[in-house]
């Protein structure tokens, strides 16, 4: 009890708020943001007179279904600035998504964006232990990306010491972990191996280094790499989620004590989950996609935007804010291989039983004889597995995972055990899936 209200004096009073607080707060808050779409952004007039719907018709939380989405294309359509409801000036930061084809999404923040996106970054940094005066690397990418400024501006906030390291230059990322000492580091799960890696190929322990806490996001990630990362770094990884349309990272994160989900910050970002293919929203506890609305933004609010993240919704635990289960997937990234759905996520967790194989992997899909087929690529362990090197040993490891496959996720795959470092790193969010198909 002593310790529970030891903890709460540190939070911010919402973060443990009565349900029908957080709720009252919201209505109000979506209350304004849909008149401030409405009367300033021409793109949601339309679509709200496109759907006969008008701010004043909302007076519920439920009403909320009644507006129309927002996606992807919306914004496409209206680059660069067209969904800005302030005038350009006002604006004082501009972050991009580059996306794979096409034109970036832009997002832009005013100076009260800025404020709110530090409160919550710090929130979660905070929710994650850190505390004022910890050394925090951040190794997520500066520049456009919202990862890196995002996770600075948050840990400035907290009162930490901040590394703008970004990302890339993997010696240097241990050097100056090695050397400053940090307590926190913020990175995307599979940069972090890659810098695991590097460490041994240094011939240092990753287990001696001085970081207790990790804040992974920006690319889905499963228990199974929370695992490794935690046994290999001797530290805490938790799960922090956000994307740039929304704020950047920030959106909702893990909490410690309770390392169950990401606790969305809801008196800034109210969820529903929806059935992906019609749309409807589901009850809480169903998987399904994330929509997510803005509530206190300004430069650019935004009304029930399709992430295109499954998930699903689940009562709140170390606060009293609603908890999202960890991104399975998403809706872009699910495979359809003879006519079974796969996420790279599901293979990732099949990968990481197999002693002998490593966390690096991709799949690669082809199309062969008019069927599509996919050969997941992973790469053996470093680590002197005496039987590593020997090929039948990989070959068995290879048609166990092969077998593994089949029985779980319901497709047959072929596996290729690769060299180590075959593989190539990425920096930032990795590649899972390299698609060799030709373009319908
Ligand atoms: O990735 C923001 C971010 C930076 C989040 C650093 C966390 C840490 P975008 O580049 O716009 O923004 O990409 C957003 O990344 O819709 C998800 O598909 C994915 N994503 C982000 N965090 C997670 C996570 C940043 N924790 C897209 N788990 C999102 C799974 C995540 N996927």
């Amino acid at each position: 009890m002593q310790l529970l209200t030891q903890r709460n004096a540190l939070l911010d009073p919402i973060e443990v708020a009565s349900r029908d607080e957080i709720a009252a707060l919201q209505l109000a808050r979506l209350k304004s943001t849909l008149r401030l779409a409405y009367d300033k952004i021409a793109h949601y007039r339309q679509a709200f007179e496109a759907l006969a719907v008008h701010p004043d018709d909302l007076h519920s939380l439920d009403d909320l279904r009644k507006f129309p989405f927002t996606c992807k294309d919306d914004l496409r359509a209206n680059y660069p600035f067209g969904m800005f409801a302030v005038p350009r000036e006002q604006v004082v930061r501009i972050h991009a998504s580059s996306g794979t084809t096409g034109k970036p999404t832009v997002v832009g923040y005013t100076k009260a964006d800025i404020e709110m996106w530090a409160e919550v970054m710090a929130r979660s940094i905070r929710g994650a232990g850190g505390r004022p005066g910890d050394i925090v690397h951040v190794a997520y990418g500066y520049g456009l990306f919202t990862g890196g400024l995002g996770a600075h501006y948050g840990a400035e906030r907290l009162g930490c010491t901040v590394v703008p390291m970004s990302g890339g230059q993997t010696a240097r990322q241990v050097q100056l972990i090695n050397d400053f000492r940090p307590d926190i580091i913020m990175v995307t799960p599979s940069y972090m191996l890659a810098i695991g890696d590097e460490f041994v190929r240094e011939g240092l322990d990753p287990r001696q280094s001085s970081l207790r806490i990790g804040l992974h996001g920006a690319e889905p990630w499963t228990a199974a790499m929370r695992h490794e990362i935690e046994q290999r770094f001797d530290m805490n990884a938790l799960d922090i989620y956000g994307l740039s349309e929304i704020i950047g990272p920030g959106v909702a994160c893990e909490c410690i004590e309770s390392k169950d989900g990401l606790h969305l910050w809801e008196d800034h970002f109210y969820p529903e989950i929806v059935d992906p293919a019609t749309g409807e929203p589901v009850a809480d506890g169903e998987p399904g996609e994330l929509v997510l609305t803005s509530l206190t933004k300004e430069a650019m609010p935004v009304i029930r935007y399709r992430t295109r993240d499954l998930t699903r919704l689940l009562p709140g635990t170390a606060r009293t804010m609603r908890r999202m289960e960890k991104v399975s997937g998403r809706t872009d990234d699910m495979l359809i291989i003879r006519g079974v759905n796969v996420f790279p996520t599901q293979i990732e967790e099949l990968i990481l039983k197999e002693r002998m194989l490593s966390p690096h992997y991709v799949l690669e899909v082809y199309r062969r004889e008019h069927l599509d087929t996919l050969d997941v690529v992973v790469e053996a362990r470093p680590e002197p597995e005496p039987e590593a090197h020997d090929a039948h040993a990989r070959q068995a490891c290879a048609a166990r995972l092969a077998h593994a496959v089949k029985a779980y996720v319901g497709v047959s795959v072929r596996v290729r055990v690769a060299e180590v470092g075959e593989i190539e790193r990425s920096v930032g969010k990795a590649k899972r899936i390299i698609d060799m198909r030709p373009k319908e």
